[in-house]
Formats: structure tokens, sequence, C-alpha cells
């Protein structure tokens, strides 16, 4: 690199995802791909839709992939495979999107929610036995448990499915943020009964749009899924056999996500690397992600947690103005939101959700990020938390 060069790395904007570089390396086949569908003209339920199906199922071992419309739908179209009814409960930990109990109020059904481990940020199986304590206390059915892989890194999912074995609940696994990782042996897709993803454009596999996708082994939910994803359609198109939805994938976007899956495990590596080094850089002055071992995140967020009293809101004003991005993954744990604060939480509180709200920060994030970027972002950091 000239010197030259080097000044303008170092003042180059940094991207909290950086999508136009991975747009960089694979533009023009992605362009080819996207043409062919405008030219071929099937737009619902093309050929590439099927196509990405299959690589999904041989990326992840799972049986059965069925690809819709966006993860939330994915969720939706689970419970509705296991015929979720008013009244009862599903356990959903409340340091994560909002989509997660979001579905579970459609059905007019409870979510009950539990708390994080403070070294995970994944739910904790200790409040998850008191969340379905909780909800017998209140009257409610404990029927599932839907355990999510925040910031890509998967649940504990030992104990989990040892607690929903017990007490008989099903488990939905909304992998939305860690599609790619894998559980001790196991690849995300084979480990609950069901699992859903995501494929938002921030996603570590995203597409140009909205997309989604469920993963199974159970060939009777995959023929269901198959049939409510269409309006709960039957062989006869005209002869509903399910009240369903439409959550189809698009094939263009299928045709994208088929483009990105070709570069995803080495785009999983380089996010891998940079994770390692924003580790090796940020442990003494902050609290980082653990990866416990047997485990792989595909780092769907950096986050690290701030000292407890520091002011967040400076530490990150101060970044944006040395032109670094930083984000908030979540400000408010559901429990606490407008919309979901009158439902039952597990056992006394969640004082883990409720620390770590206050405290997280996380960093940019992508499989693009240079070592020169990084380290504007680890010594700007830096100099504002000494
Ligand atoms: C944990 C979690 N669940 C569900 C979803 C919903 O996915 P989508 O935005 O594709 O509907 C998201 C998306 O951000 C998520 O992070």
């Amino acid at each position: 690199m000239t010197d030259v060069d080097t000044r303008r790395a170092i003042d180059a904007p940094i991207e909290f995802i950086d999508l136009a570089a991975q747009r960089r390396r694979i533009g023009r086949r992605m362009d080819e791909a996207i043409l062919r569908v405008v030219d071929h003209g099937k737009y619902i339920m093309g050929p590439e839709v099927a196509e990405l199906e299959q690589e999904l199922a041989a990326f992840c071992d799972a049986k059965h992939v069925l690809s819709c419309a966006n993860g939330t739908d994915a969720l939706g179209l689970a419970l509705m495979a296991k015929n979720l009814k008013p009244g009862q409960a599903v356990l959903v930990p409340s340091f994560t999107f909002a989509a997660t109990a979001e579905v579970v109020v459609w059905f007019d059904a409870v979510p009950v929610f539990v708390d994080v481990r403070d070294d995970s940020f994944n739910m904790d199986s200790a409040s998850l036995e008191a969340g379905i304590a909780s909800a017998r206390r209140c009257g409610l059915e404990p029927v599932g448990v839907i355990p999510v892989d925040l910031f890509g890194l998967p649940a504990e999912y030992d104990e989990i499915l040892a607690i929903a074995e017990t007490h008989r609940l099903w488990v939905i696994c909304d992998s939305a943020q860690s599609f790619g990782a894998a559980y001790r042996g196991r690849n995300v897709g084979t480990i609950g009964g069901i699992t859903t993803t995501s494929f938002f454009p921030a996603k570590p596999l995203g597409c140009y749009g909205v997309g989604g996708a469920i993963f199974t082994d159970d060939d009777d939910i995959a023929a269901v899924l198959k049939s409510l994803r269409v309006h709960g359609q039957g062989s006869d198109k005209y002869d509903n056999v399910h009240v369903g939805m439409n959550a189809r994938l698009d094939t263009i976007q299928a045709a994208v996500l088929r483009e990105k899956l070709m570069i995803f495990s080495d785009e999983i590596e380089a996010r891998g690397l940079v994770a390692r080094r924003y580790h090796q850089l940020l442990g003494k002055i902050a609290a980082v992600p653990n990866v416990p071992a047997g485990l792989t995140s595909v780092w769907a967020q950096y986050t690290v947690r701030l000292p407890s009293g520091c002011d967040r809101d400076a530490v990150a004003a101060q970044l944006k103005a040395a032109g670094v991005p930083t984000a908030v993954y979540y400000a408010k744990p559901l429990h606490r939101q407008t919309a979901y604060r009158h439902y039952p939480v597990a056992g006394n509180g969640l004082p883990v959700s409720e620390r770590l709200s206050e405290e997280v920060l996380s960093l940019p994030m992508h499989p693009y990020l240079d070592e020169l970027a990084q380290d504007r972002i680890v010594g700007v950091l830096a100099s504002i938390l000494r």
C-alpha cells in the first residue's frame, strides 16, 4: 500500500454491516442470477425456490427446508403447524427481537418471559424452569419453548431440550440470527423439532429484501408447513385443507440467496477471524462475547458489555463522532416494552435481561471488515473507555 492508499483507508467511512463490499465481490454473478428470473418470469415458486431449499438442506444437513416470506412468518407457520391455541403459554426469552414473542400473541396465546444467561445472552435454563412454574401458577398450560440463538450463538440446547422433554414441551428454535452456526456437532437447522431463520438483509445470510426458512426432519410437519405457506392448499389447489398464510419466498430472493450461499462458508470464516481479533484487542477494556467449547457462532453481531456505570449513549456518540457506527440490541427487554409488559415473567423478575439492556453495545461486524478499520474502531473505543 502507498502512503496515499493508507491515508485513504484510514479516512474511509466504516460501515456497521458492509453489504456494498459483498456486492463488489459477487455483483456480476448476482445481476445475472436476478436477470435470469426476470427473463423466465416464474416470479412465484419458480425453479430457484426449490433449488435453494435443496442447497440449504445440504448446507446444514436438515431433511426438509421450506423457504418462506420472512423470519417472523417462519415462526408463525411453525406455531400454526404446532396448533398453538388461545390461552396456552409459550416460554420465550425477554432479551430478543420482538418477533419471537409477537407470533405467540397472534394466536391469542401467552408469551411467558424467561431470563437469559450472563455469559451467552441466551435462554437461562433455571429461569426456564421458573417460567414453566410461573405459567402454571397463572393457570396457563405451557406447551412450548422458543429459544433464540442471540447474535449468532446457539442457545444451550442440551439443557433446554432436557427440560422441554420433562415438561412435554415442543421446541421451536428461533435461529433468525444463527444460520450457519453449530452446537456440539449439530448444525443449526437440525437441533430442535423445528428451526426457523431469517434472510433479512442484515443477517449473516441475507437477501435483497425479505425472506426466511423453516427446517425440520419431521416428514409430517414438513408436509403441513408446505401447505400452510400457500394458504393451506391441498392437492387440489382450490380445495384448501388448512387455514394458512400467504408466506412464500419470492423467486428473485431465492436466486439472490443461492448466489450468497456459495460464498457463505467463506464469509462465516471471515466473520470468525474478525471476532477473534476483536477478542484479542478488546478483551482487556470491555466484556467481550464468549463462545462455549463445542459451539460456533456466525457473529450476526459482535456485542460487548460496557463497564457498569458507563454512559453508553455518550460512548456511542463519541464513537459516531469518530466515524464508528454502533447499535444497541436491545435497549429494552421485551417484558418492559409497552405491548408486552402485561405478560407473565419467570420467577421474581429478569435481572440479567434488564442489566444487559443497559450495558450492551454492538460494534461493526461483517466479513469484509479489514484490520485497519478494526484497529480504528478498537483504538477509538479504548481511548473513550480509558
Ligand atoms: C431473533 C429474531 N427472531 C425473528 C426475527 C424476524 O425475522 P424477519 O425480520 O425476517 O421477519 C428476527 C429478525 O430480526 C430476529 O432477530
